[in-house]
């Protein structure tokens, strides 16, 4: 890009990084692209089931393909071991439910396969009944098998993923609405790249516009040295409330604070300076936050990189006549879309706005990264914006057909009830609610466990604590909103992270009580043909296990973390019921009992990833 000689300087250097930010990330994606080693989704216990149910139902009904076959795990008064609902595919067949049903049912009782054993009829329903035993096997084994990575698929294997959010306003501290973004977007990430995804983790900082001239208004009134050596971004933010309330009895100033954001806009080298310096304050502050989160971004490509572009583009969307200049007040003006309404694509004063920055900015990613997808995790009360930023994008054809673009929405932070805001004092920092969250978890481990070690119990209530907040976002569906409920977020019984967390910890004091009782299991060499149970907890416990990659497969399509986490809950309760019914300790047939320890171990490792696929660590004890 292009920058005039008098504006080189700093505005360039910062340039530059962004660019060697990009090499970094298109080597990366080109190396995993090649190397990474996908796992093959139809090698999972449950897609291989549900290919022999798809099959006889593909030839006894004489259909080509009759698409997803849904194989759900019935209530427990239902004979069975899984059950499938032939309603959907009725409807799409034209066929009673009940006459499909029938012949579902015949067409399995007639074949010999590997994993399935029988059908029957329940009305509407079709009742599997699998070979148990051999079912059991190959579940276990291939946790076993694939360790950490198991759940890791090829579904999207080659795609490229950029997913935008976070996002914070710079010269403000990082508050609680930003923090949904963080969450939510960190969690999604992992998750497409479990499904086989590369993804592009791209921290879109909001680091222009038209409030740094106020900012820098400020700053060169009443700015203090001293004040923002001890406390950056609390400064810039008083700063900032300062311009305010004179401003509204001195107006004149935001024709100053104007005029300076225009300079700034032109890349004055003195002006510039002010800017940059903000920027790295904020991010220095913003990195503290996100180091406590475990949250890495591969780029922080924020507005400021994007100004001169987007000037560019609302001159090819004039030519284009896809936006013109009003008359009356000198904007740039996107009239009316069929159901969205008009807005603004530049100021009268000439400046680039918000939208205009982030259409150079969807110009940019799909021209530098070719994504298949790009997420925006963005509260929901951007949602005009972003259907204005894509259909803008489709009409102009900086978003080409093969790209999708997505507004990830989600609902608000409350606090008794009603929404936080800035104004009336009621926002909550990010890092006051870490620390109020990590306090609360030092109580409850404390109280738990009175003569813990300190430093242990530092190092635990940090990993609980931070977990509360992170679970607390994900665990119900993202349009809703949340609130910040300690006894909920912190109860040690169900629901929460710390219950996961504690299960974890159990399943690993048992499985170490066993190793001092029998020896270490060399787990490569247990045999598939030895694994067996003979409880019907274990079996169900085992089903759960298979669950585990069909049910990341879901979040992914849906862009919904919360599945994840309701299936750990399931998964822990299982491990409970199991564990009260089984004494593993006791078990005297040695198979028997080490195919209890596979279970477990198997348990353990799948809420482990499963938590950190939503970034949230285990203890190892606790
Ligand atoms: N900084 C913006 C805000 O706080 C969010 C930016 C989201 N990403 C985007 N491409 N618009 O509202």
């Amino acid at each position: 890009m292009e920058i005039n000689g008098k504006n080189q300087g700093e505005f360039e250097k910062y340039k530059l990084e962004v660019i060697e930010s990009v090499d970094a990330v298109q080597e990366r994606i080109r190396e995993e692209k090649e190397h990474r080693g996908y796992i093959d989704f139809s090698s999972y216990p449950s897609e291989e089931l549900q290919k022999e149910v798809k099959e006889v139902v593909q030839e006894s009904l004489g259909v080509q393909d009759v698409g997803e076959i849904g194989l759900s795990v019935p209530p427990a008064h239902i004979s069975g071991d899984f059950a499938l609902e032939v309603f959907y595919l009725a409807k799409k067949l034209g066929e009673k439910p009940n006459v499909l049903a029938k012949k579902i049912v015949d067409g399995i009782n007639e074949h010999e396969m590997d994993l399935i054993k029988d059908a029957s009829l329940a009305g509407a329903f079709v009742n599997v009944e699998t070979h148990k035993e051999k079912l059991y096997q190959e579940i276990l084994s291939k946790i076993l098998e694939l360790g950490e990575r198991y759940g890791e698929s090829n579904i999207n294997a080659g795609k490229v993923a950029i997913i935008d959010y976070s996002a914070p306003n710079i010269a403000k501290p990082i508050g609680v609405g930003h923090l949904r973004s963080t969450i939510i977007g960190q969690a999604l990430s992992n998750i497409y790249h479990e499904t086989g995804y590369s993804v592009i983790r791209d921290n879109h900082l909001g680091d222009w516009g038209t409030q740094f001239g106020s900012l820098i208004y400020a700053y060169k009134e009443w700015g203090d040295e001293k004040k923002i050596a001890e406390n950056p971004i609390g400064e810039l933010k008083d700063l900032y409330v300062k311009f305010h309330q004179f401003s509204e009895e001195h107006p004149e100033v935001k024709d100053n604070a104007r005029e300076l954001f225009a300079r700034l806009e032109k890349k004055d080298p003195e002006l510039v300076a002010y800017w940059k310096r903000f920027r790295d304050l904020s991010l220095k502050d913003f990195e503290r936050v996100y180091k406590q989160l475990g949250i890495e971004f591969d780029t922080n490509i924020g507005e400021s990189y994007f100004t001169e572009q987007a000037d560019k583009l609302v001159g090819e969307c004039t030519a284009k006549g896809l936006c013109r200049k009003d008359e009356a007040s000198e904007a740039i003006v996107v009239d009316q879309m069929g159901e969205i309404p008009s807005f603004l694509l530049k100021k009268q004063d000439g400046s680039s706005l918000y939208l205009s920055r982030d259409l150079a900015t969807l110009q940019f990613r799909v021209n530098t990264f070719n994504p298949d997808t790009i997420l925006y995790v963005v509260g929901s009360e951007q949602d005009l914006n972003f259907k204005q930023l894509f259909e803008l994008g489709k009409r102009a054809e900086y978003l080409p057909d093969g790209v999708e673009a997505k507004h990830i929405g989600f609902g608000m932070v409350l606090r008794d009830g009603k929404k936080m805001s800035t104004r009336k004092g009621t926002l909550i920092e990010l890092e006051d609610l870490i620390s109020q969250s990590v306090e609360k978890s030092r109580e409850i481990l404390l109280k738990k466990n009175p003569d813990a070690d300190s430093q242990e119990i530092n190092k635990v209530s940090e990993i609980v604590g931070i977990g509360a907040i992170i679970y607390n976002d994900l665990r119900q569906s993202k349009t809703k909103n949340i609130s910040f409920d300690w006894e909920k977020m912190l109860d040690l019984e169900g629901g929460s992270a710390v219950y996961l967390q504690y299960s974890y910890v159990r399943i690993n004091s048992i499985l170490k009580k066993l190793t001092e009782a029998y020896g270490e299991i060399d787990f490569d060499k247990l045999e598939k043909s030895n694994i067996s149970f003979t409880n019907k907890s274990e079996f169900d416990l085992a089903k759960k296990l298979m669950m585990f990659p069909e049910v990341i497969k879901r979040a992914q399509e849906t862009d919904s973390p919360h599945h994840i986490c309701g299936y750990l809950e399931e998964l822990a309760s299982l491990f409970n019921s199991f564990y009260n019914e089984v004494s593993i300790l006791r078990t005297e047939d040695k198979k028997l009992r080490e195919s209890r320890v596979a279970l477990s171990k198997s348990v353990a490792l799948v809420i482990k990833k499963g938590l950190s696929m939503l970034s949230i660590k285990v203890p190892e004890k606790m």
